[in-house]
């Protein structure tokens, strides 16, 4: 045929072309995204695809190597000096011939698993918002008066298709000196702004350069953690996380908002603290990945409101009571060295926007990487910490909230509670006739009642329980009998078993009878019933916004989400009634979110539109937030049944 059909794998579109037509070209008519630094000229390899052989009756295409033009000079030249891996063809320099199906090689996509899963099965396709172009220029003429960086610009538009092209100030006195370097060959690191239609020259350089990085980083209030990523393969080359330095002015949320209240230079001195670590967490993940500062031209953050305000120096004493005015909920895009974040001097920082006062852009990028707003389902999505941060919702409408649990579910206020760490409780299991317990501490492998437990524990000692099993422990207790539906440990147990303790008017369960001793006791128990009934009231209020009952599927993210048996979760109703099939831990889905960002600028706006329609909901104002707190409160719930556990 005159005009072969091409189908691009794996995105599927397809399309006719006159013989000839590069498949370059054929992928750019049709949106799919190949990378290509040298602008065609075979020297950058970046456009590699592969041609699939055989005969896709389901496409109507029998495909094969020869329906692509043979290796032309330039190819031969390429694969001479740089060498092309088997099969592979660079797309710029093959003409199409006949009928194809066209492989867009999936290892230039980084981590395809993770980025793929979290988003929905989707293809992630990447469409970096800094791009690298390669031009050759025209010489002055004495005749044309056009100065340098005019004709750079217009070399630009003429080969990259740009509209509205423009370049940083900073590389005005620099253009002269580096278009002479090479003899007028360049490349330049074009960044296109959010506004569609305009791009900027953000660096420059002489010659060919073929490779630039971006980071993606979720501040966390307690951990930061930063990849770094090549923005033209896509791949992830370093990774790395420190601990948030604002912690030695608060521990939680609200207590560093107070520290920025009371002293005079509260905020300076903890946005200084979290761009410190941001700087040696840029410098760690670029000696990891032997990359050079000055080759990151792009970067993504996210964070909740407050640690959101104070990286961009903003004081957030707003958010610290009702109406919780965010300074900017929009999303934000700058210079990196505005910030205090050097790197290339025209690196630029994108930060996503928030959703709400108390639900920040790690709740939307969590949100761009789990997609209930591209999905049929009703999916809930909660992230926990001091503040559980919840959307709920499908395509046709997405609400969110986020509900005060305070610190319990972390080990804060539980008497025996701990971070983990070897010799802490992970795991417990409690006997319902005996009501004997046996557990498993962090860094051994037995249970606490297999032979080899005792010596395998002296190097550790049993320490504590950590935040993540505080839940198993009380739903233990709760399926032994030891605690009643309204959460009290019940004293006439005490007659038949040694492990419940009575001191003053309320019992405990001992866990474990040695140095230390560790017990649960009925305040943790309160504590505990407190902090879920407080995410339960929230979840509930969501749901009544959307008029459902129960939900589809549930995502548990962050860390608390990843180590929390879903079936304890639901046993202590901390989360609505679900199919344990679908309730699962969708790990740092807020730093995916990011880096979908970071490698596609087509995430932005699907993130930017989603937040602009998310409904947000005030638990403090709506009246049935403390009816739903109240039969909370019960085991699993007053109210509410849990079909999915019977
Ligand atoms: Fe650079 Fe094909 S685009 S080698």
């Amino acid at each position: 045929p005159s005009h072969p059909l091409v189908l691009f794998m794996p995105s599927g579109k397809r399309g006719r072309f006159p013989v000839g037509t590069s498949v370059l070209d054929a992928a750019r008519q049709l949106g799919v995204y190949v990378e290509s630094v040298c602008g065609g000229r075979a020297t950058c390899g970046r456009c590699q695809v592969f041609v699939q052989e055989g005969h896709f009756a389901k496409h109507g295409i029998s495909s094969a190597q020869d329906h692509l033009s043979p290796f032309g000079p330039k190819e031969e030249r390429y694969d001479r000096v740089r060498g092309l891996p088997e099969g592979r063809r660079l797309s710029c320099s093959t003409q199409i011939l006949g009928d194809l199906v066209i492989d867009v090689p999936q290892d230039t996509v980084v981590n395809a698993q993770v980025v793929r899963k979290a988003a929905d099965e989707r293809v992630f396709e990447r469409n970096p918002a800094v791009r690298m172009c390669y031009v050759e220029v025209e010489e002055p003429d004495m005749h044309k008066p056009l100065g340098d960086l005019d004709r750079l610009l217009e070399a630009l538009k003429r080969d990259w298709q740009f509209e509205r092209l423009d370049i940083d100030v900073h590389l005005l006195p620099k253009v002269q000196k580096i278009l002479r370097q090479r003899e007028w060959k360049v490349t330049a690191a074009v960044h296109h702004d959010r506004a569609a239609d305009s791009a900027r020259v953000i660096a420059l350089y002489p010659g060919l350069k073929n490779e630039a990085y971006g980071i993606a980083c979720d501040i966390g209030s307690t951990t930061i953690a930063m990849h770094l990523s090549s923005l033209l393969s896509g791949r992830t080359v370093a990774s790395a996380g420190t601990s948030n330095p604002q912690i030695r002015f608060g521990e939680d949320l609200m207590s560093r908002v107070s520290y920025v209240m009371m002293n005079p230079d509260g905020r300076e001195a903890m946005t200084a603290a979290v761009r410190d670590a941001l700087n040696g967490l840029i410098d760690k993940v670029c000696e990891q990945g032997g990359v050079s500062r000055t080759d990151i031209l792009d970067s993504v953050f996210v964070g909740n409101p407050i640690m959101h305000h104070l990286f961009l120096g903003i004081d957030p004493t707003e958010l610290g009571g009702a109406p919780f005015a965010l300074a900017v909920s929009g999303a934000v895009e700058l210079k990196s060295s505005d910030i205090g974040l050097p790197m290339n001097e025209g690196t630029r920082t994108y930060v996503l926007p928030c959703i709400a006062g108390h639900v920040g852009a790690d709740a939307a990028a969590a949100t761009l990487s789990e997609g209930p707003h591209r999905q049929d389902e009703m999916m809930l999505l909660v992230d926990i910490g001091t503040n559980a941060e919840i959307v709920l919702g499908n395509a046709a409408r997405v609400v969110a909230a986020s509900s005060p649990t305070g610190p319990a579910f972390e080990g804060a206020e539980i008497s025996a509670g701990q971070r983990a760490a070897p010799g802490a409780i992970e795991r417990v299991r409690i006997d319902p006739v005996s009501l004997e317990p046996r557990f498993r501490i962090i860094g051994v492998e037995q249970w606490s009642d297999e032979p080899g437990f005792a010596e395998a524990a002296t190097a550790t000692g049993i320490t504590g329980i950590c935040g993540s099993a505080i839940i198993e422990v009380v739903a233990e207790m709760f399926l032994a009998g030891i605690i009643s539906e309204d959460g009290v440990i019940d004293g006439a147990l005490a007659a038949r078993s040694h492990r419940i303790l009575q001191n003053g008017r309320t019992f405990s369960y001992l866990l474990h009878d040695g140095e230390p001793r560790i017990t649960v006791t009925q305040n943790d128990i309160r504590a505990i019933q407190l902090a879920k009934a407080a995410l339960y009231a929230g979840v509930k209020l969501l749901m009544d916004k959307q008029g459902v009952d129960h939900v589809d599927r549930i995502g548990l993210a962050g860390a608390f989400g990843t180590f929390i048996d879903p079936k304890y979760a639901m046993v202590l109703g901390l989360i609505p009634d679900c199919d344990l099939e679908k309730v699962k831990a969708v790990g740092n889905a807020a730093g995916t979110g990011a880096r979908m960002c970071l490698l596609n600028r087509d995430y932005r706006r699907e993130i930017e539109d989603t937040v602009r329609r998310i409904e947000k909901i005030e638990t403090a104002l709506e009246p049935k937030f403390q009816e739903h707190f109240v039969a909370a409160m019960a085991l699993p719930n007053k109210v509410d049944h849990f079909p999915q556990l019977s």
